[in-house]
């Protein structure tokens, strides 16, 4: 099966569908989004990627839209695609409206999605660990709200990999480290996980949530904390998590070896029991 796109109801291969210029997610990023990866032909934590999705569209005043609805696209989508192993952007925005910063009450909804085979990650960089960069976070207050307004992030993961790295970690002015560009951030100390509080500062990652919780079922002590720049560097061990990244160990920081300079054996250990849970 090809990659298909979904856009309000007509299914179609991607490379034959088209956005009108004047949608506002286009012109004024005024959009949402998931990501939902498959394995083994079932989509995982759909439900919680459905409850994240209405909540960014509650807290961009977006009309509600029933449920049902969106999970019956999106069934119908996966079906039509028949991957085993799908990775599916679905993106709603406002709609469609001659260019203007307010909108008209009447305003309907834009649905579009797309569906493409996941290509895995290069077992080898899994094994071996990522080098990262740090960036000051320079992004808007509502960074809990999964807009499709991520340029600062595209510009971050840029500059990570000109500097052959593989992805950057945002820091706020103040020296707290938040998340990656697409990805939430845990770091391994005495033990146990440290990560960011869910504050409007960071994205409340569904992988994130799976991982405290695989941590707390395995006997890992997982808690929400601040952590400083500094902290990073007395690190056991570090890793990122996300639906792409699924939960992928970090080798150095800023060109600084984390714990033994390899991804460690909580980092293993937790992608184990996730890849179990998840097929
Ligand atoms: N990004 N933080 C940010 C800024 C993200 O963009 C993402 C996900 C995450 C991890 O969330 P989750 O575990 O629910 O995937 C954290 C998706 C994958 C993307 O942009 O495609």
């Amino acid at each position: 099966m090809p990659e298909l796109a979904y856009l309000n109801g007509v299914i179609r291969p991607i490379n034959e569908t088209y956005v009108p210029i004047e949608d506002r997610g286009y012109q004024f990023g005024d959009a949402v989004y998931e990501f939902i990866a498959s394995y083994n032909g079932k989509l995982f934590c759909l439900q919680e990627h459905l409850d994240r999705l209405e909540k960014s569209m509650e807290g961009l005043s977006f009309p509600k839209v029933d449920r049902k609805f969106i999970q019956n696209a999106i069934d119908e989508l996966f079906e039509k695609a028949g991957m085993a192993r799908a990775g599916l952007y679905i993106q709603i925005s406002r709609g469609v409206a001659p260019r203007d910063h307010a909108w008209a009450k009447d305003i309907k909804l834009q649905i579009i999605m797309t569906i493409k085979n996941v290509i895995e990650l290069d077992s080898k960089i899994r094994d071996q660990g990522i080098d990262i960069i740090t960036v000051q976070d320079e992004r808007w207050s509502n960074c809990d709200i999964k807009t499709v307004q991520i340029l600062f992030n595209a510009m971050a993961k840029q500059k990570a990999k000109d500097q052959g790295a593989f992805d950057a970690i945002f820091i706020s002015k103040d020296g707290i480290v938040r998340e990656g560009t697409s990805s939430n951030f845990f770091l391994v100390k005495d033990g146990g996980l440290i990560t960011h509080p869910l504050t409007k500062n960071i994205l409340p990652g569904i992988t994130r949530m799976v991982v405290m919780d695989l941590a707390r079922n395995l006997g890992i002590k997982a808690e929400e904390k601040f952590l400083s720049k500094t902290d990073l560097f007395s690190a056991e061990e570090a890793f990122l998590t996300g639906t792409v990244t699924e939960i992928l160990g970090i080798k150095t920081i800023d060109g600084v070896p984390i714990g033994k300079g390899k991804p460690g054996e909580i980092t293993q250990k937790l992608y184990r029991a996730l890849r179990e849970k998840a097929e």
